[in-house]
């Protein structure tokens, strides 16, 4: 047991890099089949239909679509377990924990995906399911930057304060934006009902939450590079560029009407956006590697090299 966990102690960086490539993707299938209408091709769960596990040929496109989406599950999951025992054979403490909650949060993720179905794509467990996924991609980041990212003290408390306030702000777009979401006609099922809001009004505050967000993230990017924070203003420029171009997106589908191309982009750069505000959060903490750790933990060449 112990060599196999050695050998997959190797893999522990490119693992931990799918594990957030994986999360965010299953964003982009899961978009897929909310904006096909297959949310209920397969109309039951854990069963996709009473008498089955698998779809079948009279549950057409859609079935086909949810059923493949359910399928991802189990990639994502032996990518997480992967993962998690990569961690445990490099020993390094602090991945294993995190790689655990990545590893829990996908089969709780399985079971919100079969609420959603069983309540008929209810619009707020919908938003659920997708925020927890957010969550989810801010727990790999935590990962990503815990094995490689440059060895760094405290931010002083101002710039410290204005990252907790962007990744607050970035929260509330988020929320905000599957209230919208709620509102608006792509529900994944003709049948499915929706939240009874204005999606005109929603969508205004959503994109004034998103002004909000934009100007403390600018205030964040000028106090960093006063301060001389050289990797907090290289994420938080990122970020920003990220914020940009999600808002223009934003404005276009909503003045098309939401084509369905445009909103899928809208979910990944969602999925982007979080990455990045977790990326900000995490680039105002102390960092050090974790020096117990041996081969993919190992503390990398870059490592080293103090930035901030
Ligand atoms: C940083 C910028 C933005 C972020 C992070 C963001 C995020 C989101 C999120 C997370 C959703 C829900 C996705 C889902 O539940 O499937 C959403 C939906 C939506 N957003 Fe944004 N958004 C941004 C900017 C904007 C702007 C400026 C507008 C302009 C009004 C806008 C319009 C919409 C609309 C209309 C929807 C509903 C799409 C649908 O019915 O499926 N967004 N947004």
């Amino acid at each position: 047991m112990r060599t196999l966990l050695d050998r997959l102690a190797r893999y522990l960086w490119p693992l931990a890099v799918a594990n957030l490539v994986a999360n965010i993707g299953i964003v982009v299938t899961g978009a897929a089949v909310r904006l096909t209408g297959s949310g209920l091709g397969c109309p039951t769960w854990p069963r996709c239909t009473d008498a089955s596990y698998v779809a079948h040929g009279e549950l057409g496109m859609h079935g086909a679509i949810e059923f493949g989406n359910r399928l991802l599950t189990f990639v994502l999951s032996a990518v997480a377990v992967l993962c998690f025992l990569a961690a445990l054979g490099a020993r390094h403490r602090r991945a294993t924990r995190l790689s655990l909650v990545i590893g829990l949060g996908i089969p709780l993720q399985a079971v919100i995906g079969g609420i959603t179905v069983l309540t008929d794509l209810n619009p707020w467990i919908v938003a659920g399911h997708f925020l927890l996924s957010m969550a989810i991609i801010m727990v790999c980041v935590a990962l990503v930057d815990e094995l490689r990212s440059p060895e760094r003290g405290p931010a002083p408390p101002l710039p410290r304060a204005l990252a907790w306030a962007t990744l607050l702000a970035g929260w509330v777009v988020l929320y905000l934006g599957t209230v919208v979401t709620g509102a608006g006609p792509h529900a994944g099922d003709t049948e499915s009902p929706r939240n009874g809001l204005d999606p005109a009004a929603v969508s205004q505050v959503h994109a004034v939450s998103v002004y909000v967000l934009v100007a403390l993230t600018v205030a964040l990017l000028v106090v960093a590079r006063r301060v001389g924070l050289g990797w907090l203003s290289r994420v938080t420029g990122l970020v920003l560029l990220i914020e940009l171009l999600q808002g223009v997106l934003g404005w276009v589908q909503y003045a098309l009407d939401l084509p369905v191309g445009l909103v899928a982009l809208h979910m990944l750069g969602a999925a982007l956006l979080a990455a990045g505000l977790a990326r900000i959060a995490l680039a105002v903490l102390p960092h050090r590697a974790d020096r117990e750790a041996s081969p993919g933990g190992e503390p990398q060449p870059h490592a080293a090299t103090r930035l901030t």
